[in-house]
């Protein structure tokens, strides 16, 4: 495209094993899927918390979080940037715009993953095809897929926002689980079962599971 090549790449004079070796760790994503309610955001924070006692660099990117600054919707953009603006670039939870979310938070994940830094994503990501374009933009190893594994039920029954009530209620439309589909992974590296344990021994196995792959 005639826009393309007016546009170089820049390669860094910090490499990547510079990085890493100062950081004492390999950079990487671990993506947490699953449903709202079930876990992603206490296990990503829980884990973040212990790599950072422990002197690791880690991120976390989270849903909520994400969806009022970089990817903020219609509604959050309205009051600065006008109708319009929110039409064109706000993202909401149509299936299109939930794969532009992903593809955002999966490019921002990847320029983490180059500087080495664990980057920890708690998103919905309902769609297989959505999380595996993110999987071929990394190495293998990197992308680290980890299911937390919660029944709807027991998510429904926690509705830490309300919001499966508001579903039930047909006050939101398209909520995942509700009437909107929830794929699940098919080889995931790791299924945390996040009905049964706690934050703290979930976060225990995905560190685990870095320290056995040489991540840390
Ligand atoms: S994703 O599907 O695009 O990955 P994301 O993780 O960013 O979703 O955001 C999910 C959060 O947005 C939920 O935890 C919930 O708080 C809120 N939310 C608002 N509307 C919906 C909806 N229709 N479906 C799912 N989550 C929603």
């Amino acid at each position: 495209m005639d826009n393309d090549t007016n546009v170089t790449w820049h390669e860094s004079s910090v490499s990547r094993e510079m990085r890493e070796r100062k950081n004492g760790h390999k950079g990487c994503v671990v993506w947490f899927t699953g449903l709202s309610g079930s876990g992603k955001s206490t296990v990503a924070n829980t884990l973040d918390h212990r790599l950072h006692q422990a002197g690791r660099q880690s991120v976390v990117l989270d849903g909520d979080n994400v969806r009022h600054g970089l990817n903020a919707g219609p509604g959050m953009l309205n009051e600065t940037h006008g109708d319009e603006f929110a039409k064109r670039f706000g993202l909401g939870f149509s299936a299109t715009d939930r794969e532009e979310n992903i593809r955002r938070i999966g490019a921002v994940a990847e320029i983490f993953t180059q500087t080495g830094v664990i980057a920890l994503t708690a998103f919905i990501s309902p769609y297989r095809i959505d999380r595996d374009k993110v999987r071929n933009t990394l190495k293998e190893g990197e992308f680290i897929e980890v299911f937390v594994d919660a029944p709807i039920e027991v998510c429904e029954q926690r509705d830490p926002k309300g919001l499966y009530k508001k579903a039930r209620a047909g006050e939101i439309k398209g909520f995942t689980g509700i009437d909107d589909p929830y794929e699940e992974p098919v080889a995931p590296e790791l299924i945390l079962l996040a009905a049964e344990k706690t934050p703290d021994i979930l976060a225990d196995e995905v560190i685990s599971f870095l320290q056995n792959k040489g991540i840390l």
